[in-house]
């Protein structure tokens, strides 16, 4: 990308001394201008007390935790790990980290211990900021694996656990004053890790320069306007609350709504109501049980200062859409992207008429395609209208993945013959609009987040009693999927309700919450390949009642 693209944009400076950093754009570029004053982040506590913090104050924090890590002797390049919830502190640590040059990386706290480890270890985290609950309940036992993590910051102001560091005596200790590190459009500023349906998580690393993706999207697809009040519900530990939690509004100038607590609908329509929102990005599932909560009961609301509404993260049923704008008085607007392109490619943007059900068309800069993938290595574009293929992209947009961290091998695998390609089944009518069929893979969509069945696999497997274990993502009316898990077990243990309920919870205390699967089914055994590799989608087709047919085919590994 050249300068001129980032200094032909009017919301983008550029360094002062030259270079490019998302800190500088998003955060000192208005604390030392006219939005000084205006409030950047109004932070909800759980038990509804807010707390505003200015521009220029959000300047000064970011500044000191820049000479925290300074102090610490953390690099341009070095990985800074988040995991805690939404909280100011969680901002302040990721604009600090990257006015220091170093590698922003938010964990989400739902996680369990094992993916927390998995993913601290893949990454190589120097730093990691956290509660101290968290660390005692999910890190500490497993502190010693991990070499490279010098530093653990606690946020709380209590007494940090033994190899911790208190991050508020800290905090009060450096400069209110530092120099953003000079870093160009094609440094690293972040890492969010992905699943896919084999392997260890994958870290897809985001430059500085992807924020001009971050603000043209969010100008387009969410008629975001410096001066909004603005809430994406995302939680900061998946990369929309990166993009369009933290950088794309804080660029634009506007006020961000960060909501300690998980959905409560009474709680939702009150923050819209008493904060006056007028930008709201939300997720499929939230949407759908705001609608089982009733019209009734939004109308009970005051909902006028909201402008624009839009979803992301999973297939957005049209009455969804329509129920938007019968009962809120504006229709969602679907968004489609992913972890590795960074900011959204494909939307029912705001000037353009929403076709309910659809993803919409790419956004400018953008260029899509339908492709089917030949034996020989190669894709074919697909350009006849409503063909079912892979949604491919261009590559070179700015905010698109430069790297998965550590496995060359795995990022090349995904562009072919100049076309990023997504594991995403789609069509395109005759205008132009995309219609999402499933994912091309096994990877599970549950609430909106992405999970690799193989992580899950691979915790059930470490039980005692489990020989095998297969997972999908079993339908849902309100969460899309939740996870299912079809169990073997080793000779000498019997299914029975007590070991599902053992190791629904053993799975549980691995992996967390969000990960774990909430069904198990036990089997004598699992459909496999030839070559022994599990078929999760006979075990899928079985859930789903489907005839199973003619399976020859499928005896490939492919
Ligand atoms: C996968 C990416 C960055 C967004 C948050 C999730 C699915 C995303 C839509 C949509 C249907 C969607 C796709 C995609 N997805 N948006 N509007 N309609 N499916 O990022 O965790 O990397 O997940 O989410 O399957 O590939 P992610």
């Amino acid at each position: 990308m050249s300068f001129e693209q980032i200094l032909g944009n009017d919301d983008l400076d550029g360094l002062p001394g030259g270079g490019l950093n998302i800190a500088h754009e998003a955060v000192d570029r208005h604390a030392k201008g006219r939005e000084r004053d205006t409030v950047a982040l109004r932070c909800i506590a759980k038990n509804g007390a807010v707390h505003d913090l200015t521009y220029a104050e959000l300047g000064q924090n970011t500044d000191r935790f820049a000479n925290v890590l300074r102090g610490l002797g953390v690099t341009k390049g070095e990985r800074v790990f988040s995991l805690v919830g939404r909280s100011a502190e969680l901002y302040t640590v990721a604009l600090g980290t990257m006015k220091n040059g170093s590698i922003f990386c938010p964990l989400f706290s739902a996680f369990g211990p094992e993916p927390i480890h998995a993913r601290l270890s893949i990454g190589g985290a120097s730093v990691l900021v956290t509660t101290a609950a968290l660390y005692v309940r999910k890190i500490a036992a497993l502190r010693v694996t991990l070499p490279d993590l010098h530093h653990v910051l606690i946020i709380d102001d209590d007494a940090p656990p033994p190899g911790t560091e208190s991050l508020p005596r800290l905090m009060r200790a450096a400069s209110p004053d530092a120099c953003i590190e000079a870093t160009m459009p094609d440094d690293p500023a972040l890492l969010h890790f992905t699943s896919g349906t084999t392997g260890a998580p994958k870290g897809a690393v985001h430059v500085h320069g992807a924020v001009v993706s971050h603000v043209l999207s969010a100008r387009v697809a969410l008629d975001l306007r410096p001066g909004d009040v603005y809430w994406c519900t995302a939680d900061p530990g998946w990369v929309t609350g990166t993009s369009y939690g933290i950088i794309a509004p804080l660029v634009l100038g506007a006020t961000v709504i960060v909501d300690e607590a998980e959905f409560d609908a009474a709680r939702w329509y009150g923050i819209l109501e008493a904060h006056k929102v007028n930008v709201w990005y939300t997720a499929p599932t939230a949407i759908r049980m705001l609608m089982k909560a009733g019209a009734e009961f939004a109308h009970g609301f005051d909902l006028s200062a909201v402008r624009f509404l839009a979803s992301v993260g999973e297939p957005l049923n049209p009455e969804a859409v329509l129920w938007g704008r019968e009962v809120l008085g504006h229709a969602f607007h679907d968004t489609w992207w992913q972890t590795e392109t960074g900011a959204i490619m494909i939307a029912n943007s705001a000037d353009m008429a929403i076709k309910p059900g659809s993803m919409g068309h790419p956004l400018p800069g953008v260029t899509a395609g339908i492709v089917r993938r030949l034996q020989g290595g190669g894709v074919e574009e697909i350009t006849t209208p409503d063909i079912v293929g892979e949604l491919a992209l261009r590559a070179g947009w700015p905010s698109m993945f430069r790297a998965y961290w550590g496995e060359a091998e795995r990022y090349r695998k995904c562009f072919v013959d100049g076309w990023y390609l997504s594991g995403d089944l789609v069509r395109r009518d005759r205008d132009g609009y995309y219609w999402f069929i499933g994912r091309a893979d096994d990877v599970i969509k549950s609430a909106g987040h992405l999970i690799g069945p193989f992580e899950v696999e691979s915790a059930l497997t470490e039980h005692p009693a489990v020989a095998e274990a297969g997972v999908i993502g079993k339908t849902d009316p309100v969460a899309m999927e939740v996870v299912k898990a079809f169990v073997t077990l080793k000779s000498g243990h019997a299914p029975s309700d007590a070991l599902r309920r053992e190791l629904l919870g053993f799975a549980r205390q691995r992996l967390g919450a969000a990960v774990a699967p909430r069904e198990i089914e036990f089997c004598a055994d699992l459909p496999k390949t030839r070559s022994g590799k599990i078929m999760r989608r006979l075990l899928k087709a079985r859930e789903l009642g489907l005839l199973e047919g003619d399976t020859s085919s499928l005896e490939t590994d492919g």
